[in-house]
């Protein structure tokens, strides 16, 4: 048996405007995670068992473009493995689905590896981020790469599209709470609305990425010299620029100010929006009161992470 994992995702600045050349951070989530395991069988073909998605189907009965077959086709006819096996796949996460916590790349990632160290057809973690980029694109039009990279490294990043992957220091640890407000929402949709957006007036739309791109430099300074007050201020510019962009929410504003009640140093959506999940900036010894008021003000989970 072969066993893969990879971890969720959260984006702490830049959203959005990443898609457009300014720069983001993101970390990892390790409190959740996709797990793949996979057996050879006697059973003819390859069987593909997800329950958290009920999926139970071969894999020639899946439409050519589903997210799960669209990995398995593609390392196929990448490693050129023939004849093809017989399989029995099992997925499962813990990370839920259209919320902002990468949890399409994580299945994508692990089972990639999954299939890579079955096979004995080695991938560096370069060949796996491009390759998990390239099943984004599939499904998501225009895709930063944020997602596959984060889940793929497994480490902060400091994200640019097209540009090798750099990561940030972390000058003291800092608590993030990660509010999801229960509402799934594709990242398709509000990363094709912003482009409308920008469509329609390139030059207004430039220079709000551009202040995005600047609150996320001064971010990764913040971080590394562990100025927190500012970098609550800057997770507060930056939520006010993703609410000009149309992608924020009542149920995330809702969220967003309950934290700033309940004595968050800053707070702000965080990933394709319009759902999924918010992050609070909370000194260590409120996170939990913290993480309560949250779940009074509506959310449906909470997740408590240092980021070190
Ligand atoms: O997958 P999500 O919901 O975390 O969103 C990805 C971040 C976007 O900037 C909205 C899109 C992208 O491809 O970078």
């Amino acid at each position: 048996m072969t066993r893969a994992s990879a971890p969720g995702k959260i984006i702490l600045f830049g959203e959005h405007a990443v898609v457009y050349g300014r720069p983001a951070l993101a970390i990892p989530v390790t409190q959740v995670h996709a797990d793949v395991h996979i057996l050879d069988s006697v059973r003819p073909g390859i069987w593909i068992d997800a329950s958290d998605v009920n999926l139970h189907a071969e894999l020639n009965t899946l439409p050519s473009d589903h997210p799960i077959a669209s990995v398995i086709h593609n390392f196929l006819f990448l490693s050129r493995v023939s004849p093809f096996p017989n399989l029995e796949i099992n997925i499962s996460s813990t990370i839920p689905v259209a919320s902002g916590l990468g949890s399409g790349a994580a299945v994508t990632v692990a089972l990639t590896r999954a299939l890579s160290s079955h096979f004995n057809f080695p991938m560096t973690d370069e060949n796996i981020n491009a390759f998990a980029y390239e099943i984004e694109k599939l499904h998501h039009g225009t895709p930063s790469g944020i997602d596959n990279t984060v889940v793929t490294y497994a480490k902060p990043v400091y994200f640019i599209k097209g540009q090798p992957i750099e990561t940030f220091i972390v000058g003291k640890p800092f608590t993030i709470v990660i509010g999801d407000t229960g509402i799934r929402a594709p990242t398709k949709e509000s990363v094709g609305d912003v482009r409308k957006l920008w469509e329609s007036d390139q030059p207004k739309w430039e220079s709000i990425f551009d202040e995005v791109g600047n609150i996320a430099r001064k971010a990764r300074e913040a971080i590394e010299s562990g100025k927190w007050e500012e970098l609550g201020n800057l997770m507060n510019q930056n939520h006010k620029l993703l609410q000009e962009m149309t992608v924020s929410s009542p149920a995330l504003d809702t969220l967003v100010s309950a934290a700033g009640e309940a004595g968050a140093l800053g707070a702000k959506m965080s990933g394709g929006g319009r759902g999924g999940n918010m992050i609070a900036l909370v000194p260590p010894d409120l996170a939990e009161m913290i993480s309560r008021h949250l779940m009074e003000a509506g959310a449906r989970n909470t997740i408590i992470t240092q980021v070190s």
